[in-house]
């Protein structure tokens, strides 16, 4: 892959980014294309379709997918559609979800079972569905986004922790396992990033009535709300050959707030 002056060119390369309708997933998804990737956005709001044209009229190309990444048959539909475009297939594993910011004494199945679906669960099926295709070309690059509360305790409720953690556990089980395959997978732990997961797309997202005192000393020591581009482009470096020896990492891009 040619490296632009530190800006890779992804052409040739066909990057599934789940979460694509909004946030980091959208910004990934366009910085992406406009370096040449052929995206296969795929998340549960309609905006998907939105943000696929908008590629489009920018000279890019790609293809949407609207569907519920707790659904198998999504994972599933996704890949074949990104395997029957060709090219080095990547992913970008970052739709998600938040919790009600709850300890384990107080938290509902629904708010633990609704955590794991789609922030562990759906991400760890995708990773096991474009696995074979990555293992069979010897090559292939994934970036799992997960957050602070892959690294600590105290960034989110339990349902999240537990979810977040279980991603940093994906990412360097499947690093150390595929690497000789030439497959890596790294993960990203955004701190706070100014996007819609906090304004209620459905019942069970955050209520700020409820936990917020627990986790507030936390998150007031973050240092500021970074943008979702600034995200993005760590994700598209991870992706590049420029980080062709980054294998197994679990990053925080946070500006600083883990290390005080
Ligand atoms: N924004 C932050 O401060 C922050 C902090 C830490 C981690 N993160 C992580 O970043 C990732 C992206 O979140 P964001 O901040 O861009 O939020 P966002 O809400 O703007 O985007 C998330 C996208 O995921 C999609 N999605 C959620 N559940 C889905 C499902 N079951 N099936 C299909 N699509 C689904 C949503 O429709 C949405 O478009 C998440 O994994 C989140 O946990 C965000």
């Amino acid at each position: 892959m040619p490296i632009l002056g530190g800006m890779s060119d992804f052409s040739g390369h066909t990057i599934i980014v789940t979460g694509a309708a909004s946030g980091i997933g959208r910004a990934t998804a366009t910085l992406l294309a406009s370096r040449g990737a052929y995206i296969v956005g795929v998340d549960k709001n309609d905006a998907v379709e939105d943000l696929i044209d908008e590629i489009r009229v920018g000279g890019g190309s790609g293809t949407a997918i609207r569907g519920d990444l707790t659904d198998p048959g999504i994972i599933r539909a996704t890949v074949e559609r990104a395997v029957d475009h060709g090219g080095q297939l990547d992913l970008v594993n970052n739709a998600g979800v938040m919790d009600r910011f709850q300890g384990a004494a107080a938290v509902s199945d629904e708010v633990v079972n609704r955590s794991f679906a789609i922030n562990l669960f759906a991400p760890f099926n995708m990773v096991r569905e474009v696995l074979p295709h990555m293992i069979a070309a010897k090559k292939g690059a994934i970036v799992i986004v997960g957050a602070e509360a892959s690294f600590r305790g105290g960034a989110s409720g339990v349902a999240d922790t537990m979810a977040k953690h279980g991603l940093a556990g994906l990412a360097k089980n499947t690093a150390y396992t595929y690497a000789k395959q030439g497959v890596r997978t790294n993960l990203i732990g955004p701190g706070s990033v100014s996007t819609h997961l906090a304004s209620g797309f459905d019942p069970l997202s955050i209520n700020p009535d409820e936990g917020m005192d627990a986790i507030s000393p936390v998150h007031q020591a973050s240092i500021r709300t970074a943008e979702p581009e600034e995200l993005a482009s760590v994700i598209a470096f991870l992706l590049s050959d420029a980080a062709s020896y980054i294998n197994g990492a679990t990053i925080p891009v946070d500006g600083g707030w883990q290390a005080g």
